[in-house]
């Protein structure tokens, strides 16, 4: 049997990773700058996330959600703790695409509504409702089409109460545009949505999949701007390579059951992985060094004269040329043996290291990267 083949390779094989380090079958060694699509939070097989995984795989490692499970109510107690939302109340799933896909029909069957606001840029995921509300036509399939999402343009305050009323059931945006090249929602567009969801009765929805758990240098990144959604998304840094995703959904929204479910989600193992994750997260103050050492690297890469433009918060940092940038990524790895991460727009790499990345690996890529700008007639 053949793989399926819809995604673009490198042809490498990685066969171990330790932290920020990758192995190749060949014994090459990489730098990691993008964790698998900003998933690795902790780094790469970090000790602490390894004993958990191998001692809870040793009890038992799956049941489904028909009996009470511990660890979900240990993960759940952590991660309120953690992220700054005791009160509010946790599903678990599998993916981001599925934490938007029950938040989404969360706000409708909340609201009885299904008019869905999202805005140009936007990535939420693969699935029915979250491709819909994904600003990518070429992903979504025609019977993904919906006339319930409407898309309007990004941090454009103006658009959005012209467009708001009493048939809105959600309006979803991502903490930080990811997969659309790292853009920032304004604080005052965030307060903007958050009012007017009040105003109309409508369900604010913050889709932190990527910019989440640490990432942006606060455990959230639309906790720059001190609005409260009711609903908040989570997966890739959750699990640090394990499938585990959430959605956080706040006090003011019943549970009743059978309203939402899943097979895998919550499993035993992928609890002890997501424990694990905040147990480092907290333990090694993994938010605090982000800010820190996320925020210096933007500056620094600021100052480099090849570039238009760096956007980002900790370490989730895109920085945008003047030209397409996939022969550059590519030096970058054949040459410095440095991953990257792409986006929507041609023109940004993404830097998404592993929370815990040290100063040398960030002074490595600095200077890799002016090598290779240096000696690229395409961005100049
Ligand atoms: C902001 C955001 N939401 C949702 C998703 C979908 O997540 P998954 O691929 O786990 O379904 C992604 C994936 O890149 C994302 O960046």
């Amino acid at each position: 049997m053949n793989l399926f083949d819809v995604y673009p390779l490198f042809d490498i094989s990685i066969v171990k990773a330790s932290g920020s380090v990758l192995w190749d079958n060949k014994g090459k060694q990489y730098l990691d700058l993008y964790g698998g699509h900003a998933v690795i939070s902790i780094g790469h097989s970090h000790p602490h996330y390894l004993k958990k995984i191998k001692e809870q795989l040793d009890q038992i490692g799956f049941y489904s959600n028909s009996i009470k499970i511990a660890p979900q109510l240990e993960l759940a107690e952590k991660l309120g703790e953690l992220c700054g939302y005791p009160d509010y109340q946790l599903f678990l799933c599998n993916s981001g695409a599925e934490a938007n896909e029950n938040a989404l029909k969360l706000a409708s069957f909340h609201t009885n509504r299904k008019k869905v606001i999202a805005f140009t840029k936007s990535f939420h995921g693969r699935t029915s409702l979250a491709v819909a509300a994904t600003d990518d036509k070429s992903i979504v399939a025609p019977v993904n089409e919906t006339a319930n999402i409407q898309f309007l343009p990004f941090n454009d305050e103006t658009a959005l109460e012209k467009a708001m009323s009493q048939e809105v059931c959600a309006v979803i945006v991502e903490g930080i545009q990811g997969v659309g090249g790292v853009n920032i929602p304004t604080v005052s567009f965030l307060k903007k949505i958050e009012a007017l969801c009040k105003q109309y009765g409508a369900i604010f929805i913050l889709d932190e999949v990527q910019s989440g758990y640490g990432r942006s240098g606060k455990f959230f990144a639309h906790q720059y701007s001190g609005v409260k959604p009711q609903l908040i998304t989570t997966a890739k840094g959750m699990g640090n390579g394990f499938p585990v995703a959430s959605v956080l959904i706040s006090p003011e929204i019943k549970a009743k059951h059978s309203l939402l479910g899943t097979t895998f989600g919550g499993n035993y193992l992928a609890c002890a992985a997501a424990i694990a994750v905040l147990d480092v997260i907290k333990q090694e103050k993994l938010v605090d060094h982000t800010l820190q050492i996320g925020n210096n690297w933007i500056n620094e890469l600021k100052k480099l004269k090849d570039v238009k433009e760096v956007r980002g918060q900790g370490l989730m940092i895109g920085v945008e040329l003047n030209n397409p940038c996939a022969d550059i990524r590519k030096k970058l790895l054949t040459d410095h043996g440095i991953f990257t991460g792409s986006a929507s727009n041609k023109n940004v790499i993404r830097l998404l290291p592993a929370l815990n990345i040290q100063q040398h690996d960030i002074d490595a890529f600095n200077t890799a990267f002016k090598h290779v700008l240096a000696n690229s007639a395409v961005t100049i």
